[in-house]
């Protein structure tokens, strides 16, 4: 089995990318829905959120854990390595690399909740990876939770969407990274605002084929999924169609 995580939906948008690349493996999905959204709180909330959902994922027979989001990766992934060190976590990091070596104009721009915007994991990954390239790191506040709530559509978010994201592309910005999971969902809203002037950098792909490389026998499971919720747990399925993935629906136990 193994054990996917978030604060909520978002991590969704990895498991979609997950469940492509390991089409045999079992999964178990667990949204921290009790304590959604993780990035404005506290990063020793955050960790130690991430150790208790981690801790209860390994006992129940999780033998790899993906950490869906950012905001918990900046926050407690090497906590979490170091209390399983017997068991592979990936975690997500916002797609610096690519982005940078993809830019023509030299500027990106990073869109992360408020906790992985001021991480020094974050910075790290800005220093070691952007080289010459100039980085606009942008907060999103607010962002996660309208995707939480299915209100994607919310015209009080298309606004703060086209405030955050105008001047990125007055500054010459050519590549945007989706520095938090939830934002995936946020795609088309984000294109619409967009258009040719730049273009959205998604790591779920390359997270899910990290994954597979240190999957070993987990990828040949029955193909099952778990969907499992801190708070209203029945939601969880509710949303799949909603979020454009009622083509996993079909997995669930
Ligand atoms: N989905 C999470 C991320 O990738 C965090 C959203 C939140 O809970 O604030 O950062």
């Amino acid at each position: 089995m193994i054990g996917v995580f978030d604060s909520g939906l978002g991590g969704l948008s990895v498991l979609a990318a997950l469940v492509e690349a390991l089409p045999g493996a079992d999964f178990t999905y667990f949204a921290d829905t009790a304590h959604v959204p993780y990035g404005n709180k506290e990063d020793g909330f955050i960790q130690s959120r991430v150790l208790e959902v981690g801790a209860d994922l390994v006992a129940g027979g999780c033998g790899l854990l993906v950490v869906a989001c950012n905001t918990a990766t900046v926050a407690a992934v090497q906590a979490l390595r170091a209390a399983h060190p017997g068991i592979p976590v990936v975690g997500v990091e916002p797609g610096i690399k690519p982005a940078a070596q993809e830019s023509r104009s030299g500027r990106i721009a990073v869109l992360a909740t408020e906790a992985t915007a001021r991480s020094s994991r974050l910075k790290r990954l800005i220093e070691d990876h952007a080289g010459n390239v100039e980085v606009f790191v942008e907060p999103c506040p607010g962002w996660a939770t309208h995707v939480e709530m299915l209100q994607l559509d919310d015209p009080a978010l298309a606004t703060d969407i086209r405030a955050r994201i105008e001047p990125l592309l007055d500054q010459g910005v050519d590549r945007i990274v989706l520095g938090c999971t939830h934002y995936s969902f946020l795609a088309p809203q984000l294109r619409q605002v967009i258009g040719t002037r730049a273009q959205l950098v998604d790591v779920a792909d390359a997270v899910a084929r990290q994954t597979r490389r240190l999957a070993a026998d987990l990828a040949r499971g029955s193909g099952r999924l778990l969907l499992q919720a801190s708070a209203h747990p029945e939601r969880l399925r509710a949303a799949l169609p909603r979020l454009h993935l009622g083509h996993i629906a079909a997995r669930v136990a």
